[in-house]
């Protein structure tokens, strides 16, 4: 296992729009998972996508802390999931705003609306299909992942920029306005 070099915002393999895994079960893809595990953690992160570590791939790992789980079963897993050529689909017109710091923006967060309830599709590195509904930090930071293998950031998805502040300050003056998570 390695840890990996993150890309930083401004880096082109952020904004290319990732391919799709052919093969989930190859053992190459699962070493890549394993070591983006391994820097996501290093990092203190709860999600990376493969772009960020350089390689423009369609796969995601994140984690739900505990401190983050909220109700039960759209929480999702405990542990870390590695999630591969994943899709979303809202469910429900709900939006939630909540603030999200990026690994590949350092020392920044901004308040996002995302949806509130998703359903996402995708397999597992067994090449099994997954399929799960998730609710609250869950379906926020599986979103922010699948929007970095389509190129997008999320200071792109906020609707009001004042909103977006050093991580020191945001903490300090701005976190009691919403709900906080962690650098996806
Ligand atoms: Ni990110």
């Amino acid at each position: 296992m390695a840890i990996l070099k993150i890309a930083r915002m401004g880096h082109p393999v952020l904004r290319r729009i990732a391919d799709p895994v052919t093969d989930p079960t190859d053992a190459a893809i699962r070493r890549l998972a394993a070591d983006m595990a391994e820097t996501m953690i290093d990092a203190g992160g709860v999600g990376l996508a493969a772009p960020q570590i350089h390689e423009s791939l369609r796969i995601i790992v994140f984690r739900v802390p505990g401190e983050r789980r909220e109700s039960g079963e759209d929480d999702g897993p405990s542990g870390i999931t590695v999630l591969v050529n994943p899709e979303i689909e809202p469910v429900g017109d709900g939006m939630l705003s909540g603030w999200e710091g990026c690994l590949s923006i350092p020392g920044l967060r901004g308040l996002v609306p995302r949806h509130a309830r998703i359903r996402y599709r995708g397999f597992d590195l067994d090449g099994n299909p997954v399929e799960r509904e998730a609710a609250g930090f869950h379906a926020r930071v599986v979103q922010h992942e699948v929007d970095h293998l389509d190129g997008v950031l999320y200071l792109e998805r906020m609707d009001d920029l004042r909103r977006l502040g050093f991580t020191e300050e945001s903490l300090r003056y701005q976190m009691a306005e919403a709900d906080g998570t962690g650098k996806e």
